[in-house]
């Protein structure tokens, strides 16, 4: 099965991300991860995508589409994978439609979170996440056991470079500018479906696996 999980920055793709890779057996693809370790490593595509991720800013399609289209072609993802933070622009979706069409696959459905605003600020201004595994908590509703220290990996627990107000601002924004208009691609094509993103993290997982057709885990 092949999906993409679809949403403004802070509506839980990552979070969900992380139970359905357990729940389903199939990878993780997220971009924004892979670009993270891009950084880490000091590679040429880490230095590029810094300075766009620090403004919350896209970084270029033609890098995202490189970056995803060597990463299908591995071979975890024979038996499928889920998408997180791909494709976030039409000129996206429609390279990624092209590169599966030429392997006899295709995107099955586009799972696209639904949040309000407020939520959202409240989310990410809150946000820790684990600079070693990619897990996700928060100050308030959500901290790890010890502080600093992940629950599941033990590695140290941070607040991300773009999660500063006036970025989370520009993400937004860019969001609504550049990213939604990926929903109309997919929905023109039948397969967008709207998830309520809001509630306990039980709930909306249970409303996903609703969406994808399976059984409640
Ligand atoms: P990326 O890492 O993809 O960031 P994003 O899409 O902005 O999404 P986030 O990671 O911020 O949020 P999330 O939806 O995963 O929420 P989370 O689960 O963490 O991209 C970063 C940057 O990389 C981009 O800005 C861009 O520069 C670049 N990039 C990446 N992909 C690209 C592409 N394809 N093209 C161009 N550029 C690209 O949850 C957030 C918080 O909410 C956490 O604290 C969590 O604990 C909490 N939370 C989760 N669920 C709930 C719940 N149900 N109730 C209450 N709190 C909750």
């Amino acid at each position: 099965m092949i999906f993409a999980l679809f949403g403004p920055p802070g509506s839980g793709k990552g979070t969900q991300a992380k139970v359905l890779v357990e729940k389903l057996n199939i990878p993780q693809l997220s971009t924004g991860d892979m670009l993270r370790e891009a950084i880490r490593q000091d590679s040429p595509l880490g230095s590029q995508a810094k300075t766009f991720m620090n403004k919350g800013q896209l970084v270029p399609d033609s890098l995202m589409i490189d970056l995803i289209r060597a990463r299908i072609e591995a071979k975890d993802c024979q038996k499928g994978f889920m998408l997180d933070g791909f494709p976030r622009t039409v000129a996206q979706a429609e390279a990624l439609d092209q590169m599966l069409k030429a392997q006899g696959l295709s995107l099955e459905k586009v799972l696209s979170f639904v949040v309000d605003r407020q939520e959202l600020v409240n989310r990410l201004s809150g946000r820790l996440v684990c600079s070693k595994c990619g897990a996700s908590y928060h100050e308030v509703t959500k901290r790890p056991s010890k502080a600093g220290i992940c629950d599941i990996c033990g590695g140290a627990v941070i607040k991300r470079e773009d999660d500063k107000p006036a970025v989370v601002e520009t993400r937004l924004e860019t969001f609504l500018a550049s990213t939604k208009p990926v929903e109309d691609f997919y929905r023109a094509k039948g397969r967008l479906k709207e998830v309520d993103a809001q509630g306990s993290e039980n709930e909306i997982f249970q409303r996903i696996l609703n969406a994808l057709g399976r059984t409640p885990g």
